[in-house]
């Protein structure tokens, strides 16, 4: 498999749809070829079930933990593994840490099961590169909750106000108690796996961030070749050997 996975997680409101977009930007100025994912979503199915994980309608915490495995089992199988297999670079917004965070950590569901769980849903493909965008829940809460609304004006040069429809809130909703549990769970996966995951301070403007993954992505598409041996360098070509796009 000659692909790379990177995913993008973290609490409401941290920046990951904001983040993943404007890398998959730069990936397609550069004409790398990628794939963007969104969970749950991405397929039929996952776009139906994300239309009730979102909503606020009658759902236990066991079936929505299947719920959102059945949403990546789809994902991975239609999308995911095609593009890693043709050699593409995918990017998701949210992966199965987000199951450990919410279900496991925030619900309080069996952590062994939501990791057997994500094992058979994933088809064991695990992302290269996870950028866990961290903050405090009060903030992103406030940021995903807050939107603008677009103003019109109307016969009488009034202001009107356009409706903007927003997707259904049942996880912003929960108390704040559940968004620290959850964000601890982000942060454990990030302690135990620090080759994979990668912690950025959510609070920095989105440029900063933005140069932040970028670094550790380029590093992982250009690598910068290994040092020669001193013979060899006498003949080598001066100059920047790899690609420096930024
Ligand atoms: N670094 C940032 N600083 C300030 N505001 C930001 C930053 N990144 C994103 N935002 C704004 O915060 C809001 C939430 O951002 P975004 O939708 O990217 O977050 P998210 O992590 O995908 O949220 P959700 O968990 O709801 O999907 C948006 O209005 C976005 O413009
Ligand atoms: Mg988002």
């Amino acid at each position: 498999m000659a692909g790379l996975f990177i995913a993008f997680e973290g609490g409401e409101g941290a920046g990951k749809t904001t983040q993943s977009q404007v890398l998959a930007d730069r990936l397609a100025e550069l004409e790398v070829p990628c794939l963007l994912v969104r969970e749950p979503g991405g397929t039929e199915l996952g776009e139906y079930l994300r239309d009730y994980l979102k909503s606020d309608r009658p759902l236990s915490r066991e079936a929505e933990l299947l719920l959102f495995e059945a949403a990546r089992v789809e994902l991975v199988t239609s999308h995911i593994l095609p593009a890693l297999e043709d050699g593409r670079i995918v990017v998701a917004d949210r992966f199965y840490g987000s199951t450990v965070a919410y279900q496991g950590y925030g619900r309080g569901l069996d952590l062994d099961t939501i990791h057997s769980l994500n094992h058979f849903a994933t088809r064991s493909v695990a992302p290269d590169l996870v950028f866990l965008l961290d903050l405090a829940p009060e903030v992103g809460i406030q940021r995903a909750m807050s939107f603008q609304t677009a103003f019109t004006e109307g016969t009488a040069g009034e202001l009107v106000a356009l409706e903007r429809t927003r997707e259904g809130t049942r996880f912003e909703d929960l108390d704040l108690a559940f968004h620290h549990k959850a964000r601890q769970g982000f942060l454990a996966q990030a302690e135990a796996e620090p080759d994979r995951w990668v912690q950025v301070n959510a609070m920095q403007a989105v440029d900063e961030i933005r140069d932040e993954v970028w670094d550790r992505v380029r590093d992982r598409l250009f690598p910068a070749p290994a040092a020669k041996p001193r013979a060899a360098r006498k003949t080598a070509p001066q100059g920047e050997l790899w690609p420096q796009a930024t």
